[in-house]
C-alpha cells in the first residue's frame, strides 16, 4: 500500500509558512482522512547540518497521515542523506522534492527549486540517489510546467519516470509565471497520456466543483489544492461529494480559528504569525472590516478571544 493507491488522491499542496504542523493538523480535523498532507517544504542541507528549527518542522502528530515531507536542495548526495534522515526519524508516507518554487534564494544562485527543470542532469542524479537509498516509501517529484514555456513538462517528466520517480505533482503555471494567470490543465492532460507513473494536477483549484472539473481535463490521478485551503480546511471534506449538505457557518469558522489558534500558539509561543492564517478566515465575511484590522495586531490567544466575541452572529 503506498499513500497514492487509492483514487482520486486529494492532496493539501506544500506551502511554505502556511502548511506547518498546527494547520495540518486543522486540516485533518475538520476534513477526515481522505487526503494527502504534503507539509512545507525542508532544506535538505539544514536536516544534514542537524539544525533543530528544521528537524522540528518534520515533526507530525500519527492522526495526520498519510503525511509526505518535501526537501528542496541542489545536491543529489546531500538530498538523499537528508531524506534518510527525515525516513528513518519521523518515518513520513512518502519524500518529495520540490523542483518548482521560484523565489530566487531557491531557484536562482541555490541551483534547486525551479531551477532543477533547466538542468534536467541534475534533477535527474536528485531522484536516482533518492531511489538508490532505498527508503522504503514512495519518492515523488513536485514540478511546474516548465521555466518559461508550457510544454517543458513534455520532455522532462518522462525523464523523471525513467529515473524512478514515484510520482509527480505538477503545478500548471511556469516559472515565469508564478502564480498568477490561469493554470495550464490541458498540458497537464498531456503529460497524464505521456506518462506511466501517477500524476497529480494542481493549480487553480479553489472548490470541490474545481477538483471535479480538473479531474475530468486532465484525467489525472488526483488534485492537489493549495491557495484554495488557506482560511478553508474544510475544503478537502467529504470530496468527491460535492453536494455536501453542510457549508461552514460563521459560528464554525470561529470554533475553528480558536481550535487553530490554540495549536499555533503551542508550537510558536504566540499568534503573531497566525495573522496571516485569521486574514484568510475572514476573507470577504461582509461587516467585519473594522474587526479584520483589530484582528491584524493580536499576538495572545487572550486578545483574539477578546475581538472574536465582537463578530456579529445573525
Ligand atoms: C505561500 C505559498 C507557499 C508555497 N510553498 C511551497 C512549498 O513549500 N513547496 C512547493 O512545492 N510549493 C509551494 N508552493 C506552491 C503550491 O504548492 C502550489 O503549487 C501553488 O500555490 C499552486 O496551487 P494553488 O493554485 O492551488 O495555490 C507555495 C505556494 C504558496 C502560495
Amino acid at each position: 500500500m503506498t499513500w497514492f493507491d487509492k483514487k482520486p488522491i486529494i492532496v493539501l499542496a506544500p506551502m511554505a509558512d502556511m502548511t506547518d504542523g498546527p494547520f495540518c493538523r486543522i486540516c485533518r480535523e475538520v476534513s477526515g482522512n481522505n487526503f494527502v498532507i504534503f507539509r512545507e517544504m525542508v532544506s535538505a542541507e539544514a536536516i544534514v547540518r542537524g539544525n533543530e528549527k528544521t528537524l522540528k518542522m518534520c515533526e507530525f502528530d500519527m492522526g495526520e497521515r498519510l503525511i509526505i515531507l518535501q526537501l528542496f536542495g541542489a545536491d543529489p548526495k546531500r538530498i538523499q542523506k537528508a531524506a534518510e534522515i527525515i525516513v528513518t526519524k519521523y518515518k513520513p508516507d512518502g519524500i518529495d522534492v520540490n523542483m518548482g518554487c521560484p523565489v530566487p534564494k531557491i531557484a536562482g544562485k541555490a541551483d534547486s527549486g525551479a531551477a532543477l527543470m533547466k538542468d534536467h542532469d541534475r534533477a535527474i542524479a536528485i531522484v536516482k540517489a533518492l531511489k538508490n537509498a532505498n527508503l522504503g516509501v514512495p519518492v515523488s517529484i513536485k514540478t511546474r510546467l516548465g521555466w518559461s514555456k508550457d510544454d517543458e513538462i513534455l520532455e522532462f517528466a518522462p525523464k523523471l519516470e525513467q529515473a524512478g520517480a514515484d510520482l509527480i505533482s505538477i503545478h500548471g503555471r511556469t516559472k515565469s509565471q508564478g502564480y498568477s494567470g490561469v493554470a495550464n490543465w490541458e498540458m497537464i492532460g498531456k503529460v497524464k497520456e505521456l506518462v506511466k507513473i501517477p500524476v497529480i494536477a494542481n493549480g487553480n483549484i479553489v472548490t470541490r466543483e474545481d477538483m471535479k472539473h480538473c479531474l475530468e481535463v486532465t484525467r489525472a490521478d488526483g488534485v492537489m489544492i493549495g491557495r484554495g485551503s488557506l482560511g478553508n480546511p474544510w475544503i478537502f471534506q467529504q470530496y468527491p461529494n460535492i453536494q455536501i449538505s453542510k457549508y461552514p457557518q460563521l459560528q464554525d469558522i470561529i470554533d475553528v480559528v480558536l481550535q487553530h489558534a490554540k495549536l499555533h500558539e503551542q508550537y510558536y509561543g504566540n499568534l503573531v504569525t497566525f495573522r496571516k492564517h485569521l486574514a484568510h478566515y475572514f476573507k470577504g465575511i461582509s461587516g467585519m472590516k473594522a474587526l479584520r484590522q483589530e484582528l491584524m495586531k493580536i499576538s495572545t490567544l487572550e486578545e483574539l478571544k477578546n475581538i472574536l466575541k465582537k463578530i456579529p452572529l445573525k
